[in-house]
């Protein structure tokens, strides 16, 4: 399948559930649930919460640990945000816009959220560009990398603590070109994200000299079986090969890359999120070597991180993952924000102003386009003492 036909079909789709999004917004406005009032979501001093997360399909795991990491910090500063006792309302974001956007619109119109933090999923992320930006009430995205929602559909509403898709992919294409000793092939789940990052690593890898010898994406949280792609990439030839996949997705394909044979022969690279947390510790010792882009890995040797670390493994009998920080910061910029108002245009316009964020992956700022301006890192997957951890060899630029 072409990148240009699935990608074309891919923005088409998003368009449809976005004019559903928009044409829900008039429906609930017409019935007498004004928008406007969206913003009051308080009681008294309360502020309420929208928490958009995964409870269900591939990437539960993943939201699982964004609801540990936005209640961690929630813990440790009394409940409150900003001075303000916050009340968190919880919603499903599934699999994908179909459950996600009409999840997110519940919390909006009908729990009159002020804010709504987390979705993981990029295409997602898309459909709900319009209705945040129409309904007037920011969302802060803890996750879902979609390149768009921070760039050519940038919104006042809409802002991100976590990456770009190709910033975290990108990030990897010129260590790849040195270390690869031949051709590499693209492998990555079929839909927003996968495309996205996929692109991005092609940018920076061939700019520094790389040769992509073959790509393909799988399809999104149905493939089980990789053996197909896996005997492609044998007869491809490739000497690397570098894939996104993440969650459920990314357990299945790294322990079938090594039964294959691959692994330790066909270097496998990819950014974090294919060796992040709970997915490595299923994988187990398939998934040493490999090596990844992050801005996070619970190994950062800083107080800061250390002290997180340890307060989350107090809490959750486990270690922390880049999904439960990008939460823990929107908890955290949202708790500076809350201070100068807690409507949602009070709310929206201090976010400009919550300069750097003192995170366990290190000091960050929102750039102009309400993105995480971050460092990146090269980590491997090491195995030693019965640990497998993300091991950090280096910063990336
Ligand atoms: C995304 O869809 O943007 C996405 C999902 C899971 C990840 C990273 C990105 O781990």
């Amino acid at each position: 399948m072409g990148v240009l036909s699935s990608s074309s079909r891919l923005a088409r789709r998003t368009q449809v559930i976005s004019l559903f999004a928009v044409g829900a917004l008039a429906l609930s406005a017409c019935g007498g649930s004004s928008l406007e009032q969206s913003g009051d979501g308080a009681s008294g001093d309360e502020v309420k919460i929208g928490l958009l997360v995964p409870t269900s399909g591939v990437y539960a795991p993943l939201g699982a640990d964004m609801s540990n990491g936005f209640k961690l910090y929630l813990d440790q500063h009394g409940g409150k945000l900003g001075g303000h006792k916050v009340k968190v309302v919880n919603a499903d974001e599934g699999e994908g816009p179909q459950t996600g956007v009409p999840a997110a619109q519940k919390l909006v119109t009908q729990d009159k959220s002020t804010v709504v933090v987390g979705v993981v999923n990029s295409a997602t992320a898309l459909g709900l560009r319009d209705f945040f930006n129409e309904s007037k009430v920011p969302l802060l995205v803890a996750n879902a990398g979609a390149n768009d929602i921070t760039g050519s559909r940038k919104s006042e509403y809409v802002w991100r603590t976590s990456f770009a898709n190709g910033k975290v992919s990108g990030a990897l294409g010129s260590t790849v070109a040195k270390e690869a000793k031949g051709g590499v092939y693209l492998m990555a789940a079929d839909y927003a994200a996968g495309h996205e990052m996929v692109a991005g690593f092609r940018k920076t890898f061939e700019a520094a000299g790389g040769k992509v010898i073959g790509e393909k994406y799988t399809p999104f949280g149905k493939t089980q079986d990789f053996q197909p792609y896996l005997s492609a990439i044998r007869s491809s030839g490739a000497r690397a090969v570098f894939s996104f996949y993440a969650g459920a997705e990314a357990v299945s394909f790294v322990k079938q890359y090594k039964q294959f044979g691959l692994a330790g022969k066909t270097p496998l690279y990819g950014p974090g999120f294919l060796t992040e947390g709970g997915v490595l510790a299923a994988q187990g010792d398939a998934a040493v070597g490999v090596k990844t882009s992050l801005h996070y890995s619970a190994e950062l040797d800083t107080p800061r991180n250390k002290e997180y670390v340890a307060a989350y493994k107090q809490a959750f009998g486990k270690a922390p993952t880049v999904y439960s920080v990008q939460a823990y910061d929107a908890a955290a910029v949202l708790d500076k924000a809350l201070a100068k108002g807690t409507s949602s245009e009070e709310l929206t316009k201090a976010l400009a102003g919550v300069g750097a964020i003192d995170s366990p992956r290190g000091s960050w700022t929102f750039d102009a386009d309400h993105d995480a301006e971050q460092k990146y890192y090269l980590r491997e997957v090491t195995s030693g003492g019965g640990t497998i951890a993300n091991a950090i060899l280096n910063d990336l630029s």
